[in-house]
């Protein structure tokens, strides 16, 4: 799974996210590799027509009817919206949210991206049993400098954690990936996949570098 969050980025404000959403959907295609991609939140149901997944950046533990600006998992499923990441380093909600929050988005089978920070949240998290562990060294996101380069080990400790929890959970890492040399290198590390924001979203040619990412996880 390779997952593009696009943030609030300017590049992809407005009707800019729909070619964003159509390229990748056609490279998933052509090469086989799962990509989803997490738009900015108020653009969410424009791209949910692709057949690619769409996924919400955050989520919240609010209740479904008299609950005001919260986005709620019932709501984004009948959006035609698959899942969403949880606990973003930009967004982070207290470990009794996340538990809910995965069961919830389970309930719904919907897919469930957990970030964390570091190593001990891996394992902590993973036993939920989301879909998804997402690790992201806060300290390198946006840097362009990738955590597959700068902290391998981070990555082949997260992947035995997440191993240890012995169950469906996989693990993604991001942070500073901007190649397709980072992205190899993160699955070589036991990364199952990778969660990507500026490396995609700001580079000048969205095809050519959605194309060298999808090559690399082959
Ligand atoms: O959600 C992905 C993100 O936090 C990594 O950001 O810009 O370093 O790819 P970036």
């Amino acid at each position: 799974m390779f997952i593009i969050n696009c943030k609030n980025y300017d590049e992809v404000s407005g009707e800019k996210i729909t070619k964003l959403v159509k390229t990748a959907n056609k490279i998933s295609k052509k090469y086989g590799v799962k990509i989803a991609v997490a738009p900015p939140q108020h653009l969410l149901s424009k791209v949910t027509s692709f057949s690619i997944p769409i996924l919400a950046q955050h989520v919240d533990d609010a209740k479904v009817g008299s609950t005001t600006g919260f986005i709620v998992p019932e709501l984004l499923k009948k959006s035609k919206v698959r899942g969403s990441l949880i606990n973003h380093s930009e967004h982070r909600i207290s470990s009794k949210e996340i538990q809910q929050l995965v069961m919830r988005l389970r309930k719904l089978r919907m897919i469930s991206v957990v970030c964390v920070k570091n190593v001990s949240e891996a394992l902590k998290y993973a036993k939920l049993n989301p879909d998804y562990i997402a690790i992201e060294p806060p300290e390198l996101i946006g840097s362009g400098k990738a955590v597959s380069k700068e902290k391998p080990e981070l990555i082949t400790r997260a992947a035995t954690a997440v191993k240890s929890a012995k169950n469906q959970t996989k693990l993604l890492c991001g942070a500073g990936i901007v190649s397709g040399e980072d992205v190899k290198q993160s699955m070589i590390l036991g990364s199952k996949g990778i969660l990507v924001a500026s490396g995609i979203i700001k580079a000048k040619n969205w095809k050519k570098i959605i194309e060298e990412f999808a090559k690399a996880m082959i």
